[in-house]
């Protein structure tokens, strides 16, 4: 189990499929992350987030370390290993928004994907709409690398998909002087 200061993150337990099926069907979240209908998900797609979490190369379930409350996921998945291109994914519950566990999570996740399972990049895709997730993005360093436009009929509205990435150098010339890692712990549960 990792920490940061707020934050356990830990791997995929049974009981978090529930979690996630809540956390997929709440139409604010839901409407960040796929470009599908937003429609409530069956039961049965709890098994589909399973094996999704069980196929990522590093799944975390976040946990509120004050109050061990459920708080979101996030995720890398390294799809070509030649490439080392690791896909940054994440999602916190609505009530957790905006009191920076967003900036937390991701700023741990996308550093030990540099320093510990030795991506030299990290990518990600985020709708135009999802103003917070691009700004949070950008702070961390992510530069917009293109864009796919139209992909998403949201709210009315067309949205392009836009996608942002970051090298292992710019990541390095961003942090070096954070001292990351040794804030956070690895320990077996
Ligand atoms: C995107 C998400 C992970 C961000 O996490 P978060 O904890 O809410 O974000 P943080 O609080 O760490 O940081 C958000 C930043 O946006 C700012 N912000 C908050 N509300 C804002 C708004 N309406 N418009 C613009 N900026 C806003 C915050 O002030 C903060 O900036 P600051 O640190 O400079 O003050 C989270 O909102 C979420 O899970 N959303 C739904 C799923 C999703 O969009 N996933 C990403 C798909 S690409």
């Amino acid at each position: 189990m990792f920490t940061t200061d707020r934050l356990f993150l830990r791997g995929f337990e049974d009981g978090d499929a529930d979690k996630l099926i809540a956390l997929h069907n709440d139409a604010k979240v839901q409407r960040f992350i796929t470009n599908e209908p937003i429609v409530p998900r069956p039961a049965k797609y709890k098994e589909d987030l399973k094996k999704w979490a069980e196929a990522c190369t590093l799944y975390l379930t976040l946990i509120l370390r004050e109050t061990g409350e459920f708080v979101g996921q996030c995720s890398i998945t390294v799809q070509e290993p030649k490439n080392r291109d690791g896909f940054f994914g994440i999602a916190l519950h609505p009530k957790f928004w905006g009191k920076g566990y967003g900036t937390e999570a991701s700023k741990f996740v996308v550093g030990y994907a540099f320093e510990a399972l030795g991506v030299q990049r990290v990518s990600l895709g985020v709708f135009e709409g999802n103003k917070v997730a691009i700004l949070l993005y950008k702070r961390l360093g992510f530069k917009e690398e293109g864009r796919k436009r139209r992909c998403n009929w949201v709210e009315g509205h067309w949205e392009d998909m836009i996608h942002m990435g970051i090298l292992d150098d710019e990541w390095a010339a961003m942090h070096r002087d954070e001292d990351r890692l040794l804030q956070s712990s690895l320990a077996a549960m």
